[in-house]
């Protein structure tokens, strides 16, 4: 039987579970590297543009996207998902609530960057997104003292009845 996932729009009632979710999750990306102070500056400065979406499952807080609405893209930050509820859809309701936010905006694409040592990269694949482009990386610092390559991906969001979304 596969997991029901509900997706909501953050409020400020779910700020404690996030900060507890984001420290738990975050430790993951922590083992491969660490953002510049100067990146975390820039984070900080962009906050009050995000949006967010809170995965649940039930009454527990299991995953979060944060957005920022841009021109031509909704710019996904994350999604972070608790270690404990990796594997089972929750990344994939986040995103195709997002999907749904674009469409009902008119907007044509969803963006990301990820850090290609993650491996997250196969798994934004998965999801749909395709890769765009590859750079070394000047924000973040790896912990295993490897070189890092910043990898910008996006997914082309179709129309209702269109054809071009595809989630692999
Ligand atoms: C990346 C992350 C958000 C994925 O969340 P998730 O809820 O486990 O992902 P889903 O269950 O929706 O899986 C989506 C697809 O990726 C695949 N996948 C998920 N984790 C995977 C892994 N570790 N290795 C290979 N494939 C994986 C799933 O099998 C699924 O594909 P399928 O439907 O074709 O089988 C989660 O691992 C995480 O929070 N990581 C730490 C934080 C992070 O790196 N965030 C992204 C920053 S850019």
């Amino acid at each position: 039987m596969s997991t029901i996932v509900s997706v909501r729009h953050a409020n400020d009632d779910d700020q404690p579970a996030l900060r507890e979710l984001s420290a738990r999750a975050v430790a993951t990306l922590r083992q491969v590297y660490r953002p510049t102070p100067v990146a975390i500056g820039a984070k900080h400065a962009r906050r009050a543009n995000r949006q967010c979406l809170v995965a649940m499952i039930g009454p527990i807080t299991v995953g979060y996207l944060e957005f920022e609405t841009r021109p031509d893209a909704l710019r996904l930050l994350g999604p972070m998902v608790d270690p404990d509820h990796r594997r089972q859809g929750v990344a994939r309701a986040l995103i195709s609530q997002l999907i749904a936010i674009a469409r009902n905006t008119g907007t044509a694409r969803l963006s990301l960057a990820t850090i290609e040592q993650t491996g997250n990269v196969e798994i934004f694949t998965k999801l749909g997104f395709h890769v765009v482009s590859r750079a070394p990386v000047t924000d973040a610092i790896s912990v295993k003292n490897e070189p890092l390559v910043d990898v910008e991906m996006e997914l082309v969001v179709s129309s209702p009845a269109g054809s071009d979304h595809r989630m692999a």
